[in-house]
């Protein structure tokens, strides 16, 4: 049996609960949330869920050594209750963003490492798909030559979180609740699959911008000072002290076109696109480009997602197996979510300050 307790009872704790049916084991599952009609709508899907009055009487029963707690608040709350889960020593895994600031995902892993327990990062929901597998494998046979460049970019003209996106839940657009916009919404997955992939032992941000363009949606009765458009030059450095550029643009919102979207690698002798997001058209693709006696080929390796698991289940699936003890499960977590978390702030910072700033995993934590 493993118990889970969730933290918030809003759109994405509905995917927890259902992930939880999907452990291969019985769960119980256990909620609060200080909204009653969020607490309704949760309990009319998961009837067999228990409720609690608050997150400290919740968390007051006895741990088990395999308890998760699900943090799945906005973004303000996160490290404080991420705190308190560790504080009643159990595992918990959290909603990206990890928390508001660099500060707060660093005193998160100082509690988890105090409990000996899992710090688990929601960004892993795009990982675990074949064409990673693929490409992973494909990189390993060296045949694309020395990399040096990736282009990671994927702009969406009107699809902001809290406006065209679940318009219901205006904290997205106020950076006091959200941490951030376009970055901590989408471009945490963005780093977190490639660099799952790739994983960079330093990050430096050499160049970053961040934006807002105007529309006619915006909301003027809310606070929106999130940005929804950013791009940033980055050199990565892995853990063979190889390094390569990284071309990165996200939108959430922009006039620009929406075409163009691309996660590309470039090696010296081939090249490789990578197909992640498992939505966009209903599998997940490696598109193979060498090159034969002066002329470029083309090879299409598409991988169905259908009958695998949905990504909005996977971070439960993953971290549970991780805390099970699976070495082999890809569950961000630890030392690597503040890694990337790390990354993003740095985007912040150079965006702000004009400085490049680096992240180092020797220095992480
Ligand atoms: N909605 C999505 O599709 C989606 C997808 C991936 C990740 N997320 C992430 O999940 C988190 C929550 O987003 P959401 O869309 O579910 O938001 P939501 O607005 O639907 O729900 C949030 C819930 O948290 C509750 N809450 C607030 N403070 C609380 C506290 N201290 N204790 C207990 N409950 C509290 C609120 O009452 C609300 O019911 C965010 O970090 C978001 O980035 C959301």
């Amino acid at each position: 049996l493993v118990r889970g307790y969730l933290v918030g009872a809003g759109v994405i704790a509905r995917e927890h609960a259902a992930a939880s049916h999907l452990l291969g084991e019985a769960a119980e599952l256990h909620v609060c949330d200080p909204n009653p009609a969020a607490l309704a709508a949760f309990t009319s899907h998961e009837p067999g869920a228990i409720i609690h009055d608050s997150v400290d009487a919740m968390l007051s029963e006895p741990a088990r050594a395999d308890d998760i707690v699900v943090v799945a608040t906005p973004p303000q709350t996160h490290a404080d209750l991420a705190i308190r889960g560790f504080a009643s020593a159990r595992h918990v895994l959290c909603e990206k963003p990890l928390g508001m600031d660099l500060e707060q995902a660093q005193r998160m892993l100082r509690a988890a490492r105090a409990a000996g327990k899992h710090l688990g990062d929601c960004s892993m929901r795009f990982l675990g798909y074949e064409a990673e597998d693929f490409i992973r494998a494909t990189l390993r046979t060296g045949q694309l030559g020395p990399l040096y460049h990736v282009t990671c970019r994927h702009r969406t003209q009107r699809g902001r979180s809290g406006i065209e996106y679940q318009p219901e839940s205006r904290w997205f657009l106020d950076r006091s609740k959200s941490g951030g916009g376009v970055l901590v919404d989408w471009s945490v997955y963005d780093l977190a699959t490639l660099f799952d992939l790739l994983e960079p032992v330093r990050v430096e941000v050499r160049d970053a911008w961040i934006a807002q363009p105007r529309t006619g949606a915006d909301p003027g009765d809310v606070v929106f000072d999130v940005e929804t458009h950013v791009g940033a030059s980055m050199r990565l450095t892995l853990a063979d002290r190889s390094t390569l550029a990284l071309s990165y643009e996200r939108a959430s919102a922009t006039h620009g076109a929406a075409a163009g979207d691309l996660l590309e690698i470039e090696g010296r002798d081939g090249a490789i696109d990578w197909e992640w997001l498992p939505y966009l058209a209903g599998s997940t693709a490696a598109l193979v480009r060498l090159d034969q006696a002066g002329k470029p080929t083309e090879e299409e390796h598409r991988f169905s997602s259908e009958g695998t698991v949905n990504w909005h289940h996977r971070p439960l699936l993953f971290f549970h197996q991780k805390v099970r003890g699976s070495t082999s499960a890809p569950a961000i977590a630890n030392e690597r979510a503040l890694f990337n978390y790390a990354v993003i702030q740095a985007m912040y910072g150079v965006a702000a300050t004009g400085q490049a700033q680096v992240v180092d995993m020797a220095e992480i934590g």
